[in-house]
């Protein structure tokens, strides 16, 4: 007898076998004629496998009788084509063997509609609801294509350090890491002596793995890191999170119209790998989340991006004759109803912005000949806005260093970065994708926090 996962046995070529499935109840309904159906799911597929429990199993009233929503169960027996609607196949039980019980009383999943609120309150059981299995399989997916994207692409993966001590976007929002006494820190005067702290300095996790890895594309060749990233930033949103994964390719040789291409690519291959990969789960999310997912992607892969300089897009927005709450200007970044106009009113697809003005982009962002604007670009998607950030870097040394005075940065902190531009520096360029961002674009999922397992935002972080 073969062990097999639920998504196995739903299929036809499994009937006729002999087979040993493992999972969790979802509902049993008793029949008059003496058996009872057990609905038993194992988060391989959204779908259910049926099971036929006849009143002959042995413990068939002690124990098959009292199953509900959330026990677990072994279950050997045949695969049969099933008479029922909805599934083609159904199992007819040998042997039934309960591992554990599940109080109706007090198991929260019973069979009704959560609210997503109310599901985030229990995350160490909201992985046993449909929309999270169907979420946990996407998100997978998304993964895998990342990463087969990069490697048929000749790219290497690169491991950079979650404790740093510089600060890449340059914005202040970072977790220190310390291992010194809160209530009795060494001191030199009023301030806290970080000398003496674990690294001998001030040290903290990671905002992104950009820096580091820019020395590895500057050896190496193409590069990426996809790895935890951290933000102590504190916004409230359906699109922030504190603990956040991001996927950073880095490229030598590459200007920013090549990036802009690559990172086209990449989203295609993504959308496309999960409608052929995740078609229930995508069925499932266009029936209870958002109608128009699986249209939106299919007509993304079909589509090109739109590319728009942000001078241009200034001009566009000015032009809409649309009452934004925040009015817009050059210099100014775009807020969410500015994306929104451009992505879901204007053009209805993805959108490539690039060339920001330098005082609202990072230091290491190449400065373009006009002296006012950077060589970034933000890859803005429908109800999401952005998804993907990333830029040219600047490879000149005397530029870099005055982006930095400009900035506030001590280059001291940065001798190694600068390093690379005094030693065969070369044109390169690199972007960060949201893991959580594309799995709330592709999914329709409204909050970011139920795109990860356990979200860490404000006052939350409890699983
Ligand atoms: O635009 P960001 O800040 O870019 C960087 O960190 C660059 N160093 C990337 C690079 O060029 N290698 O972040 C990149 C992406 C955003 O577009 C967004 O998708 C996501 O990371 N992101 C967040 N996702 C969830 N919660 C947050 N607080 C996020 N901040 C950024
Ligand atoms: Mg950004």
């Amino acid at each position: 007898m073969q062990k097999v996962s639920v998504a196995l046995a739903r299929r036809p070529e499994s009937i006729g076998q002999e087979v040993i499935v493992q999972g969790w109840i979802r509902t049993r309904r008793d029949s008059k004629a003496g058996f009872s159906f057990l609905e038993v799911n194992d988060g391989s597929c959204l779908g259910n496998i049926q099971v036929i429990a006849e009143a002959t199993l042995p413990n068939y009233e002690s124990q098959i009788k009292r199953l509900s929503a959330g026990c677990s169960v072994t279950v050997e027996g045949v695969v049969h084509q099933s008479p029922g609607k909805g599934q083609s196949t159904e199992i007819r039980a040998r042997r039934i063997v309960v591992h554990g019980e599940a109080d109706t009383e007090t198991y929260p999943l019973q069979k009704k509609h959560h609210s997503f609120e109310f599901l985030r309150t229990i995350a160490h059981l909201r992985p046993r609801t449909n929309t999270f299995g169907a979420i946990c399989r996407v998100r997978n997916c998304v993964s895998r294509s990342i990463h087969n994207f990069f490697q048929e692409e000749g790219f290497l993966y690169i491991h950079t350090p979650i404790i740093t001590t510089s600060d890449c976007e340059g914005a202040g929002q970072m977790f220190r890491v310390t291992t010194l006494d809160p209530a009795n820190p060494p001191k030199l005067g009023q301030e806290v002596d970080y000398t003496q702290d674990f690294f001998g300095r001030c040290a903290y996790l990671t905002v992104s793995g950009q820096l580091d890895v820019e020395c590895f594309a500057c050896a190496v060749g193409k590069v990426y890191t996809f790895g935890p990233t951290f933000r102590a930033e504190n916004s409230n949103t359906s699109r922030h999170l504190a603990e956040f994964w991001m996927v950073e390719p880095e490229m030598a040789f590459f200007d920013l119209t090549d990036t802009m291409d690559l990172a086209e690519r990449f989203l295609k291959r993504i959308f496309r790998d999960v409608l052929a990969q995740c078609p229930e789960d995508m069925q499932f999310f266009a029936q209870r989340i958002d109608p128009t997912v699986i249209d939106t992607l299919e007509r993304i892969v079909q589509s090109q991006f739109v590319r728009l300089a942000y001078t241009e897009a200034v001009e566009i927005l000015k032009a809409s004759g649309e009452a934004f709450e925040f009015p817009v200007a050059w210099g100014h970044d775009f807020q969410a109803e500015h994306e929104r106009y451009l992505t879901e009113k204007r053009f209805r697809c993805p959108v490539i912005l690039y060339d920001y003005p330098r005082t609202i982009k990072p230091f290491y962002m190449r400065l373009n000949d006009d002296g006012r604007t950077v060589r970034a670009m933000d890859v803005l998607v429908p109800k999401v806005g952005e998804i993907i950030g990333g830029s040219q870097r600047e490879e000149r040394y005397d530029v870099l260093l005055e982006r930095m005075n400009e900035q506030g940065l001590d280059p001291d902190d940065y001798w190694w970065y600068l390093d690379l531009r005094r030693y065969g520096t070369v044109p390169h360029s690199g972007f960060g994708l949201g893991l959580e961002r594309a799995v709330q674009f592709i999914t329709g999922m409204g909050n970011i926090r139920d795109v990860i397992p356990f979200p860490r935002t404000p006052g939350s972080a409890e699983f």
